[in-house]
């Protein structure tokens, strides 16, 4: 399938998705929205496929939402069609995607790749909420996604001023999970996705439901989660394989069941 606002290939197990609106800086328009669901929709039915890669371009990941396509909307449209809704897709996804970042991820477009998993960032990275800029404030999650990152006083002061974080303060502050030369930032990212989707599946949407469980519970909470979850791989025949294999020092061969 072909669409007009991204890119869409897969190598081996990886699925990647390319933001490529380059007049633009890959602002997100609705149709750029609709193609990325639409492509995140495939990848999440595809068997074939165990993890995603979400990027942009060298100069941007994604300069925000499509500030020519927004600045007439009134309060009733907005509202009414729930504006930004539709973003959430990513964060639903159950497969994990890794949001490969190499120049602006701004406004929606920090949103955005807070959205997946976890973000490597290419040494140009810049990340920021510059919303209050243009009258109004984040939009799509960045001022209770960038606060959990980086805590309360340099989320407040991203918001508040608009200021934009370079890849080494992105990584300080633990945005990023970690900054590679810009030449390197696709292939590691797709080393990464690649070593994920050799995983047994099962174990890895467990994982990731446990890992994002923490935002939303207390710890004894989510600890009991995390042991429940824990138990029933136990059921699964990559549990056997995965420690048989260990003990009989060889690679496991995962076959998701
Ligand atoms: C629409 C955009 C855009 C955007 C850039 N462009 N960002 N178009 N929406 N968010 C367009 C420019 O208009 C220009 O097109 C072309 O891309 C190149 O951009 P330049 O500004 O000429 O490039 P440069 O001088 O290198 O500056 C890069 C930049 C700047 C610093 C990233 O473009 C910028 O500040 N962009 C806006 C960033 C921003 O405010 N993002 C938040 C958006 S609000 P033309 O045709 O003029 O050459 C948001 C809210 C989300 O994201 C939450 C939900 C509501």
């Amino acid at each position: 399938m072909t669409y007009e606002n991204i890119l869409v290939e897969t190598h081996g197990k990886v699925g990647v998705i390319r933001l490529n609106r380059p007049h633009a800086l890959n602002a997100l328009s609705a149709g750029l929205i609709e193609d990325l669901n639409k492509a995140l929709e495939a990848f999440e039915a595809d068997k074939g496929v165990g993890a995603i890669v979400l990027t942009g371009s060298e100069k941007a990941f994604a300069a925000g939402a499509d500030i020519k396509e927004m600045q007439d909307k009134t309060f009733a449209d907005v509202f009414i069609e729930d504006f930004i809704s539709k973003w959430e897709n990513v964060a639903k996804t159950r497969k994990p995607v890794i949001a490969a970042v190499a120049g602006f991820a701004l406004g929606g477009g920090c949103e955005l790749a807070m959205m997946c998993d976890f973000i490597l960032a290419a040494d140009t990275a810049k990340f920021g909420q510059p919303e209050i800029k243009l009258g109004v404030i984040p939009g799509a999650g960045g001022t209770q996604r960038l606060t959990r990152f980086v805590g309360k006083s340099k989320a407040m002061e991203m918001v508040l001023t608009g200021r934009m974080m370079d890849a080494a303060e992105a990584e300080r502050a633990g945005l990023v999970s970690r900054v590679v030369p810009a030449a390197q930032l696709f292939e590691e990212a797709l080393k990464v996705a690649a070593t994920i989707a050799a995983l047994s599946a099962a174990a890895v949407y467990a994982a990731k439901e446990s890992v994002n469980r923490s935002y939303e519970t207390t710890l004894t909470e989510g600890i009991r989660f995390e042991r429940r979850i824990f138990h029933s791989l136990f059921a699964t025949e990559d549990q056997k394989e995965g420690m048989k294999a260990f003990v009989e020092k060889r690679a496991a061969a995962f076959r998701n069941r």
